[in-house]
């Protein structure tokens, strides 16, 4: 089979970008490894930035999360057993939108099963071929495990961080960055109402701990714990009382407990190749950067690759310009720098190092302090985290 564009992964970068590119009459296939109800189920990112909401929107996809999504207008930064809000909206005009990845995931799918736009799940062997030349292919097998073969103008990787695409660039033509933390997140999703309107990111001398929620009778809640832990230490009533010693306040909160419908572990790490493209393969989303979650900028940014990406194809395979493609890499890291900054500065600002000394933890605790204290420290950490405007 043929097609203009072959994407590698049927995630959030993915699936946006195949919608973008049909939408532009360019023709394009999703080859994902997992199956359609996995992807659909999988529980990861839930703070959608600014500009994210507006792109979902304008392109007509946002009708489920305008319905379901919750705007917030603020959240809380909890530290010495006091809430310090930071007021979103009064210090950028701007709100972000809690909303699941997964029920992205789920629009975009439903919205390219509405179109006939192609998603081929269950997939396997996928490898990449001749990336160096204008005629790349992607061999693989099907569902039914026959083995087939799409030859492509431009290959996609939006394979995410464990996929093939990054791994088939020579190691000579691409650099990593690379850094790891040593703790992990523990994330859990529990039936029962938030025990607050807002999310609440928590600094406690016992590790960091994140209040969320998926919907009014869904709660998201993330704990530090260290790097190598297992799952099979955290006991559901464990994972409550250790909830509650990091999220005590001198004020009044109360956690609110429920059965546990989702619990695993996600390893935290910074990560960034460049360039993000090799001859007709052009890499977007986490198969090219990885945030720790701390700024929740992992799919947003996943989201922006995509859409400087659609535009550079369309030039490049409607147009026959390939400036803006030749330019993707360039445009893209920028944003992704400023993100691998943001997510490592609210890392280091809200959890504790096993490794820090006493002179450190007494700057964590200034910063914190001058963070809630001053307008102007409040505003750059409302501006990144609502999410700066597109190039
Ligand atoms: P992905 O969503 O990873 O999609 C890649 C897709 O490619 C997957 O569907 C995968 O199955 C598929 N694939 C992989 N290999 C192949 C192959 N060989 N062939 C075909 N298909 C392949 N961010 C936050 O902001 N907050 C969070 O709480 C948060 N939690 C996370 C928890 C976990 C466990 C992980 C892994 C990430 C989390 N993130 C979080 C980050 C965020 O979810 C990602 O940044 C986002 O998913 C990136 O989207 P993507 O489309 O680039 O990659
Ligand atoms: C969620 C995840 C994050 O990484 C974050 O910073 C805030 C919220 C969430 O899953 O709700």
């Amino acid at each position: 089979a043929r097609t203009q564009v072959g994407i590698i992964g049927a995630g959030p970068a993915g699936l946006l970008l195949s919608y973008l590119l049909h939408a532009e009459g360019v023709d394009a296939v999703v080859l994902e490894s997992r199956s359609r109800d996995y992807v659909e189920k999988r529980v990861r990112a839930g703070v959608c930035e600014h500009p994210t909401v507006e792109l979902l929107r304008d392109i007509g996809v946002g009708t489920r999360m305008d319905a379901e999504g919750l705007p917030h207008h603020g959240f809380s930064l909890r530290f010495d057993g006091e809430d310090h809000r930071i007021a979103l909206s009064e210090l950028t005009g701007r709100t972000i939108t809690v909303y699941g990845q997964q029920e992205i995931v789920k629009d975009l799918i439903a919205a390219h099963e509405a179109k006939g736009y192609p998603v081929e799940f269950e997939v396997s062997d996928v490898e990449l071929h001749e990336l160096d030349t204008e005629n790349p292919h992607v061999t693989y097998r099907d569902v039914d495990g026959v083995a087939r073969q799409l030859d492509c103008d431009v290959i996609a990787g939006c394979d995410g961080f464990h996929g093939v695409s990054r791994p088939t660039v020579p190691a000579e033509r691409v650099k990593f960055f690379n850094r790891e933390y040593p703790f992990a997140w523990l994330g859990v999703l529990a039936r029962t109402p938030p025990s607050h309107e807002e999310l609440i990111y928590t600094h406690h001398e016992r590790g960091f701990a994140l209040h969320s929620m998926r919907s009014p009778e869904i709660t998201r809640l993330y704990l530090q714990v260290p790097f190598d832990e297992k799952i099979d230490e955290w006991s559901d009533d464990r994972i409550w009382s250790e909830l509650s010693a990091r999220l005590a306040t001198s004020g009044e909160f109360a956690l609110r407990e429920g059965p546990i419908l989702d619990k695993g572990i996600t390893p935290m790490r910074s990560f960034v190749a460049e360039p993000m493209q090799y001859g007709r393969l052009f890499l977007a989303g986490d198969a090219a950067h990885i945030v720790p979650p701390t700024g929740a900028k992992g799919m947003n940014l996943a989201i922006a690759d995509v859409r400087v990406l659609s535009r550079a194809l369309v030039e490049l395979l409607q147009h026959k310009r390939s400036e803006l493609a030749q330019s993707y890499s360039d445009t893209c890291l920028k944003r992704v720098w400023r993100a691998e900054h943001f997510s490592w500065y609210m890392t280091s600002m809200l959890h504790v190092d096993p490794a820090a000394d006493d002179f450190q933890r007494r700057l964590q605790l200034s910063q914190l302090r001058y963070t809630a204290a001053s307008t102007a420290a409040a505003t750059s950490l409302a501006e990144n985290y609502v999410g700066l405007p597109f190039e």
